[in-house]
């Protein structure tokens, strides 16, 4: 894949339903409405071809989004997410526990959350959310579902969050799976650290 390949506008509807088709390193804006596109690296950060297959960390520029954005990028050739939460979607986090399967991500947590995501936010900085998105029933990729309140295939007081479209599974913006869905767990935290206020590494959680 080219780099400009690598930085295309990602079409939202195609990731809802054919999780081959998604796109790396795009931008989605979630919350307000509209597409915007960032190119979240720079070729010096980016590591080759081959060693992004072999499973290396991926640097990510996050400097430029705003609240309430999503970026995608690939890591071990899965999409992951980084969505910049707003402070409403913060504080309709806990409000949501009693309608979780797995509210404070005690299932699978050596699999699913590591240790510095096993808290309400599942994430380092309760701003950032980082996650595997990728549905833990059969694979799909989950597509947003940021505005609140009745839409299709929602209910009529959705918090906001992400639907898996293929068999109806839902996820609060923290991935945190609603109860009695046919996804078993809340999406996975991918490792991650931050190598400063700008940039985020994906894949590793102890560099040196
Ligand atoms: S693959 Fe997501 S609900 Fe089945």
């Amino acid at each position: 894949m080219t780099q400009a390949s690598e930085s295309a506008a990602l079409n939202p509807s195609s990731l809802d339903h054919d999780k081959r088709n998604w796109i790396v390193a795009t931008a989605v804006v979630g919350g307000a409405g509209g597409l915007a596109v960032i190119v979240p690296f720079v070729s010096t950060f980016q590591p080759s071809e081959r060693a992004k297959a072999a499973g290396a960390s991926v640097e990510v520029d996050i400097s430029a989004m705003k609240p309430g954005e999503k970026l995608t990028v690939e890591w071990r050739g899965k999409p992951v997410w980084i969505v910049r939460r707003t402070p409403e979607q913060l504080a309709g986090l806990a409000k949501l526990d009693a309608q979780l399967a797995d509210p404070r991500s005690e299932r699978k947590p050596g699999e699913l959350t590591p240790e510095y995501a096993r808290n309400e936010n599942r994430s380092i900085k309760p701003e950032y959310f980082v996650a595997v998105g990728i549905c833990t029933h059969l694979g799909c990729s989950p597509s947003d579902k940021f505005a609140t309140g009745a839409q299709p295939s929602l209910p009529d007081d959705w918090a906001g969050g992400f639907l898996c479209a293929c068999h109806g599974s839902t996820f609060d913006i923290a991935g945190r799976v609603y109860k009695n869905k046919p996804a078993p767990d809340n999406l996975e935290v991918p490792p991650h650290m931050y190598l400063s206020d700008a940039r985020l590494l994906i894949g590793d959680d102890k560099k040196a």
